[in-house]
């Protein structure tokens, strides 16, 4: 496996984002008929550990005491996979955990811009029958994949945010899906940066009239503009079971990773119908 160094990797939002995707796609094999996955900013796949990296406050706290979360069982297990039983030296990024959950009916379609990124993850995944990976910008390239000719799996959309219309683009996707593909699972991850903005994000969602509900997880008070406080994913058609087991696990994982001077905090927001400011 080629492992991008990675500063950011495994920290406190990749565990909620990860322990999310698991649940989803553990989900999706209540069926044996056919899914697909499209992860629209794919990164690289695996990532090697930076000593002071940020997953020392994240993925760090949970592994060396994960017997205590059995909740957690599925999404720990794919960590295993990389590392063995012993120490955390690598973590697994979106693709690599889809894979893991990809049966021989299934497949994946991972897509990435920056051209590094796109090398490893095309190393990675090069030979996997089931898997294709393509070296696009997700954006102009979204209606080229979406809808599935499955009809059934789901779209993660995880775009760096670094782009001011960056909103603006992850809404004309959900149109676009809304639009074409209305029973898909989509799942977009997003920082709770400006509250603003992510007001203005759930008032787009809501009006889509689709099955939406928002989760934001917090580790630190909220009251700080402009500061990464916690982050939120909006799921969309959410598979059965899946928001309730959230409910369930999110809270205790909140506690866990806030640590003693953080603000555990997970919220719920409904974002169907219409919206009301
Ligand atoms: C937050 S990272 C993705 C992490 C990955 N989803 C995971 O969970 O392991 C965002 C990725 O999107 C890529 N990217 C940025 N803009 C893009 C675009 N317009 N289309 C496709 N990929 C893009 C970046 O190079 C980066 O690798």
């Amino acid at each position: 496996m080629n492992y991008r160094h990675s500063f950011h990797a495994g920290n406190v939002a990749d565990v909620f984002k990860h322990v999310v995707l698991v649940l989803v796609l553990r989900a999706l094999h209540k069926k044996d008929t056919p899914f697909c996955v499209v992860d629209t900013h794919a990164g690289s796949g695996v990532y090697q550990l930076e000593r002071l990296g940020e997953f020392e406050q994240g993925i760090g706290l949970i592994w060396p005491e994960r017997e205590r979360w059995p909740v957690l069982a599925d999404y720990l297990s794919v960590i295993e996979k990389l590392n063995g039983k012993a120490g955390i030296k690598y973590y697994p990024g979106s693709p690599f955990i889809i894979r893991e959950y990809l049966r021989p009916q299934d497949r994946a379609v991972f897509m990435e811009l920056q051209p590094g990124e796109y090398v490893n993850l095309k190393t990675n995944f090069n030979g996997i029958k089931n898997i294709s990976v393509h070296h696009v910008d997700a954006w102009s390239s979204f209606k080229a994949f979406v809808p599935l000719r499955e009809n059934r799996g789901m779209v993660l959309m995880d775009p760096p945010f670094e782009a001011a219309n960056e909103f603006d683009n992850v809404v004309a996707a959900l149109k676009q899906g809304a639009r074409h593909w209305r029973n898909g699972i989509y799942m977009v991850w997003y920082p709770f940066k400006s509250r603003m903005m992510v007001r203005k994000f759930h008032q787009a969602v809501r009006a889509l009239k689709m099955e939406a509900q928002a989760i934001e997880f917090m580790t630190l008070p909220d009251d700080v503009e402009n500061r990464l406080n916690g982050s939120s994913i909006v799921l969309i058609n959410a598979p059965w079971g899946v928001m309730d087991a959230l409910r369930e696990l999110l809270s205790p994982l909140a506690v866990g990773l806030a640590g003693a001077s953080g603000k555990p905090e997970v919220r719920f927001v409904d974002l169907r119908g219409s919206y009301t400011a």
